[in-house]
C-alpha cells in the first residue's frame, strides 16, 4: 500500500513539524509506504498512474496542486472523496449547500451589489455594520476583512469588481474565539479553540495562530453540524471553522479542505494524521472486498 501526497513546496509557515511530515510518521507506523510530490518543481506529465493499492491525499491548497490531484485521481484509487468526481468538478461554495440543508451559516451576500437599492438591501439584511467583506480561496485569515463604513464598502467594492473576484459579503459574528472541529469519516475528532489577541479580530491571522489554542469538547450537537458541514460537500474529512456569537449560537465560518491540523494535532495530542492513513486504508479494504464479492 502507498500513500501519495501532494504538497506545494517545502516551506513551512511555522516551526511546528510540517504536515508531510506527521503523514510520514504515520505510515512508518502504519507500515504504508509513503511518496511525496512537491508540486511546484514536479514535472506533472511524470506523475504515477494510481490503483487499487494506492491511497491519496492532497496536503495542500493552491492552484498547481489541485491540477495534480484532478491528474492523478483515478475511480480505483482511494481518497477522501465520497465520490472520485467531486475532485474533478468544482465543489461550488459550501455556503449555498449548508443553506439549503439548514445548517447555521452566516447570513451573506454572494455577489457585488451593483445598483444602490441593492446595496442597501444587502447591508440591511447584513444587520448594518460593521460587515465582513471576504474573498474567496484565501487562507489564514488573508481575505477576510472587517469593513466599518458605507464609504469604505463602497471603495472595497469597486475595487474588487475590477478585480473580477469571487467573494461574500457577510454579516459580522461578535465572537469570542472561533472552533477548528476535525471530521472525520462520521465523528469528530479532535477540536481546538482560538482567542484573537488584542486589536485583531481573526482568530486565525498568522499573529492570532501563536495566541494559545485550547483543546475543547463541544456538544454532541454541535459535533452533527459539523460532520453534516463536511458529509455535504462530498467529503469524508474537513476541519470546520465555527464562530460562537454572544448567546452561543454556532456559525459555520467555512470548511477547509484539505486542512493545516498541526495546531489540532499539538493540542489535543491526538495524532489526526494517523487516524487519516487507518481511515484509508479502511476504505480501501473495504472497497477490494466489496469488488471481490
Ligand atoms: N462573519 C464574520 N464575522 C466576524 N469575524 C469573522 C467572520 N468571518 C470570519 N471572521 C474571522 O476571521 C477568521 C478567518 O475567517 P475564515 O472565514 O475562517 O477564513 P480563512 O479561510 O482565512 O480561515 C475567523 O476565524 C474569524 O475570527
Ligand atoms: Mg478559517
Amino acid at each position: 500500500m502507498t500513500l501519495h501526497c501532494l504538497v506545494n513546496t517545502k516551506k513551512s509557515h511555522s516551526d511546528m513539524p510540517s504536515t508531510s511530515r506527521m503523514f510520514h510518521d504515520a505510515c512508518v507506523v502504519l507500515g504504508v509506504e509513503y511518496r511525496e510530490y512537491t508540486i511546484a518543481n514536479f514535472p506533472l506529465s511524470q506523475l504515477p498512474v494510481l490503483g487499487n493499492d494506492d491511497l491519496l491525499y492532497r496536503i495542500s491548497w493552491g492552484q498547481k496542486a489541485h491540477t495534480a490531484e484532478r491528474m492523478m485521481i483515478t475511480p480505483t484509487c482511494t481518497t477522501f472523496y465520497t465520490h472520485w468526481e467531486s475532485a474533478v468538478g468544482t465543489r461550488g461554495c459550501s455556503y449555498f449547500i449548508h443553506k439549503n440543508i439548514g445548517l447555521p451559516v452566516i447570513p451573506s451576500v454572494p455577489y457585488i451589489p451593483v445598483t444602490e437599492e441593492d446595496l442597501s438591501a444587502a447591508i440591511e439584511y447584513l444587520g448594518g455594520f460593521p460587515l465582513i467583506v471576504k474573498m474567496r480561496g484565501g487562507s489564514y485569515g488573508i481575505g477576510v476583512m472587517q469593513v466599518d463604513s458605507l464609504q469604505s464598502l463602497r471603495s472595497i467594492l469597486d475595487y474588487l469588481r475590477s478585480l473580477r473576484s469571487s467573494i461574500l459579503i457577510r454579516k459580522y459574528i461578535a465572537h469570542r474565539y472561533y472552533a477548528r472541529l476535525i471530521v472525520l469519516g462520521d465523528r469528530v475528532i479532535a477540536s481546538h479553540i482560538t482567542y484573537p489577541p488584542v486589536g485583531e479580530f481573526r482568530t486565525n491571522a498568522s499573529d492570532s495562530i501563536k495566541e494559545k489554542p485550547e483543546a475543547r469538547v463541544f456538544s454532541e450537537d454541535i459535533q452533527q453540524i459539523a460532520v453534516r458541514a463536511v458529509r455535504s460537500l462530498g467529503i469524508e474529512t474537513g476541519g470546520v471553522d465555527l464562530l460562537f456569537d454572544e448567546n452561543d449560537q454556532p456559525y459555520i465560518a467555512e470548511v477547509n479542505f484539505p486542512n493545516d491540523f498541526r495546531y489540532t494535532q499539538n493540542v489535543t495530542g491526538i495524532n489526526i494524521a494517523e487516524e487519516m492513513v487507518k481511515y484509508l486504508l479502511e476504505k480501501q479494504r473495504r472497497n477490494t472486498s466489496s469488488s471481490l464479492s
